[in-house]
């Protein structure tokens, strides 16, 4: 904000007084600041999860203009045995960096490699990390694991072990040495905070990055464990606050949860004020491990996050998301709302499951292509009772009038396909006619039909409000529902985008809970 106001002052004066100004910002923070760059977003517009494949514990850095996420690899322990990275300018298009760091470069590092904490120092690029999975009592009987620290000349690696050991390789004050996240504090002190099995320590890092430092008392590790404390450690400091998060409950299951505390001192204490990111029985169950993202010169926060798809049971089914993180004017931090859009400007529909159709993203859109009398949808991985979808609808040319395209809600069965699915269906046909229809097992019937003006080659809002036993279908700009009906019985289940034979594209997908 300082930033950005003394620029303007600087643009102000320069035409005030007809000079030219030389600006000394890095470069970083202008291109940053910038309006188009600015990246107010509600949500991973282009739809959460914001990355493909399995990953988990996403931390954050911002280097050499781009924002970068370092994650674990969510597969089985044996197999964790490297770590992928990503890169955005604009937290939408992703570019992937594989095996940034891999066992290979570090020789005590066998499996499990966990929950990579970066940061940027004196022109090198560390990475901290932890591996081997080590347990209370193993480090006495000579087993070695811990966390490590490595060492790049490139964000995207590749990241070499820097010191042949752990950096932290013992239980201190009962704490697991995993989950490590470093905070770097306005006066250039770097802090390791970490610890699994309930417990949390702090300690400072000496200016090499690679050996820690003392306290004042000559101890190394303080315990600062707050209440409810599990795992996933990460500081971020705002207006002189010092915020440190961690997760709760436990990582399989779907009561993974983020809580935070608010402190004067890097050191705590850390009083729990409770969480704000947790499962949502229409969303996502196990939301946690987070990191931050703050766009700089802005108080545009995001949280990054893990979290597992409702319907999926494998433990490492565990994908990247992100939402907005909005502070309260009081400096508590408010309960994070996981929202569900998809622009599909990512060029991808990752998180969808098609059945029937050829599916792909074109313009900005999802598009299917026809196929006369032939059916298709793409649905997601949501559970909404009441529910408010909107998307928009475009029927392709020379489509057979009576084929439809639109959107499926509170379907049940989705995983038995198109043809075997249960829920309700809002399709807009050529022929100029807007229609409900219930599937029961793949069967349709008729629900009610209406006509409308229904252009091809143009995209057509549709929204519907599914509230109780109520549907409400509106169509285009109009404020007046095109379609209403009371007695609807199906409960609940997922959304979607479907075709009866139409070719179509659908765009701005977003659902909400009305
Ligand atoms: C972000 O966009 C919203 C809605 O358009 C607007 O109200 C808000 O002021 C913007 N915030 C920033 C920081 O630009
Ligand atoms: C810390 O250690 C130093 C060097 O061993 C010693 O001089 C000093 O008295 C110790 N301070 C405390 C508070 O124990
Ligand atoms: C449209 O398709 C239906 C079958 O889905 C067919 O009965 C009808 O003749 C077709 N109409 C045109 C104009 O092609
Ligand atoms: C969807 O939510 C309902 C409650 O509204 C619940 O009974 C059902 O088990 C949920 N289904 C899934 C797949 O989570
Ligand atoms: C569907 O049902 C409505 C109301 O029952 C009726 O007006 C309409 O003609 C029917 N449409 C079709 C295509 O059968
Ligand atoms: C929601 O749908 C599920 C099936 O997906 C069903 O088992 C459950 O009973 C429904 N929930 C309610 C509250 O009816
Ligand atoms: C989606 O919304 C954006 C922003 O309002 C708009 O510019 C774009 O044209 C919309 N795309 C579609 C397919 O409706």
């Amino acid at each position: 904000m300082h930033i950005l106001h003394s620029i303007t002052q600087h643009l102000f004066l320069a035409v005030l007084l007809h000079i030219h100004t030389t600006f000394s910002f890095p470069v970083q923070e202008l291109e940053t600041l910038q309006p188009n760059l600015q990246l107010n977003y509600t949500t991973a517009e282009a739809g959460n999860p914001f990355i493909g494949g399995w990953y988990a514990d996403p931390d954050t850095a911002i280097y050499d203009d781009l924002y970068w996420i370092y994650p674990t690899s969510s597969l089985p322990y044996e197999q964790q045995t490297f770590l992928d990275a990503f890169s955005s300018a604009d937290l939408i298009t992703w570019t992937k960096h594989p095996n940034i760091l891999t066992i290979d470069n570090v020789k005590w590092a066998k499996k499990a490699v966990w929950a990579p904490a970066p940061a940027f120092v004196n022109g090198k690029y560390y990475l901290y990390f932890g591996a081997n999975d080590i347990q209370e009592g193993e480090p006495e009987k000579g087993l070695i694991g811990g966390i490590g620290v490595a060492v790049s000349d490139h964000p995207y690696g590749p990241y070499i072990d820097a010191i042949g050991k752990p950096l932290i390789g013992e239980y201190h004050n009962k704490a697991q040495p995993i989950d490590q996240d470093v905070f770097i504090d306005d006066d250039g002190q770097a802090y390791i905070y970490y610890g699994g099995h309930e417990h949390a320590n702090v300690a400072k890092l000496n200016p090499d990055m690679i050996s820690l430092g003392t306290f004042s008392d000559n101890t190394t590790f303080k315990e600062i464990t707050p209440d409810k404390y599990v795992e996933g450690s990460q500081m971020i400091k705002r207006n002189g606050k010092y915020y440190f998060m961690w997760s709760e409950g436990g990582w399989t299951g779907p009561d993974y949860a983020v809580a935070y505390a608010i402190a004067d001192s890097p050191l705590g204490p850390f009083n729990t004020r409770g969480r704000i990111l947790q499962q949502d029985s229409a969303i996502a169950k196990g939301s946690g491990h987070n990191g931050v993202i703050r766009v700089p010169g802005t108080e545009i926060y995001y949280i990054t996050y893990h979290r597992r798809p409702l319907t999926e049971t494998d433990r490492n089914h565990r994908v990247l998301c992100y939402d907005r993180m909005y502070f309260n004017p009081d400096g508590t931090i408010a309960n994070v709302n996981m929202l569900v859009k998809d622009n599909f400007a990512d060029g991808d529909f990752v998180g969808w499951k098609t059945d029937g159709g050829e599916w792909k993203v074109v313009d900005k859109r999802l598009q299917v292509d026809a196929k006369l009398g032939s059916a298709a949808f793409a649905v997601q991985d949501t559970n909404f009772t009441d529910v408010a979808f909107e998307a928009t609808v475009q029927l392709s040319a020379g489509n057979n009038e009576t084929e439809s395209a639109g959107l499926v809600f509170k379907v049940k069965d989705a995983t038995k396909g198109v043809a075997g699915f249960s829920g309700y269906y809002v399709g807009l046909a050529p022929s100029g006619i807007v229609k409900l229809e219930t599937f029961e097992a793949g069967v349709r019937t008729n629900y009610t039909s209406v006509s409308a003006r229904i252009e091809t080659t143009v995209d057509i809002r549709v929204c519907i409000q599914a509230i109780g036993e109520n549907i409400r279908v509106f169509v285009g700009d109009s404020d007046q529902p095109k379609i209403s009906v009371e007695g609807a019985s199906l409960v609940n289940g997922t959304t979607g985008v479907a075709t009866f034979g139409a070719g179509a594209q659908f765009g701005n997908v977003s659902l909400s809970k009305p």
